[in-house]
């Protein structure tokens, strides 16, 4: 049986905890699709041309420990603007999500572009302001050094992007449904996606 969830949303909104939570609540295979972007991203720093970077990924470059480094974030993001890398990234997104067992993948176009036919779909959303509290105790929690200034500036310069793009901007499908968790624990969060889930699919 194929079913797939599409979990889109902006930047340390919350989409990672909550699709790696919701694919082990329902024992489904998870795909964080913003490592191909990190993973492209990487690869241009390290001066292959965007393109070329993006058709020839490899499973073990999903694998780097650089892939969460804020200077790699910056360039998936530029890179996921540029229609070519998205193309040779679309065959290998659409067939995870079509594996049997069901799929969970997040990402930003997932319910709008890669998997407009999903099952379930969930857009989860932050203000910017908390999600950028989030990253910086994460950040500081890992021995980076950073400021709250950085942060937020960095997530609003990514927001805009990945939102004023040509391309599969970031966008809720008109069929997701929105979850914010300005104001919610993660515990909560993970519930009322789950719910969302289980209401669509009795649907
Ligand atoms: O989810 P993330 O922060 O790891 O994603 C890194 C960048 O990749 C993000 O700024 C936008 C891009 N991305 C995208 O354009 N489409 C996706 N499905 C996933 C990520």
């Amino acid at each position: 049986m194929a079913f797939t969830i599409a979990i889109d949303g902006p930047a340390a909104a919350g989409k990672g905890t909550v699709s790696k939570a919701v694919a082990a609540h329902f024992g489904f295979a998870h795909l964080d699709t913003g490592l191909l972007y990190r993973a492209v991203g990487a690869k241009v720093l390290a001066g292959v041309e965007p393109v070329e970077a993006a058709k020839s990924l490899l499973a073990q470059d999903l694998e780097r420990n650089d892939l969460r480094a804020p200077e790699v974030a910056q360039a998936a993001s530029k890179v996921a603007a540029l229609g070519e890398v998205r193309a040779a990234l679309v065959d290998f997104q659409r067939a995870f999500a079509r594996r049997s067992g069901g799929a969970v993948l997040d990402g930003r176009d997932i319910g709008t572009v890669i998997c407009p036919d999903a099952e379930a779909k969930i857009f989860v959303t932050a203000s910017a302001e908390v999600r950028a509290e989030r990253r910086y105790l994460e950040d500081v929690s890992k021995g980076h050094e950073t400021s709250r200034e950085a942060v937020l500036a960095d997530v609003k310069e990514r927001d805009a992007r990945d939102m004023e793009r040509a391309e599969a901007p970031l966008k809720p499908a008109a069929d997701a449904v929105v979850i914010d968790t300005s104001t919610l624990s993660i515990e909560e969060a993970i519930a009322q996606a789950i719910a969302a889930i289980e209401a669509r699919h009795k649907a």
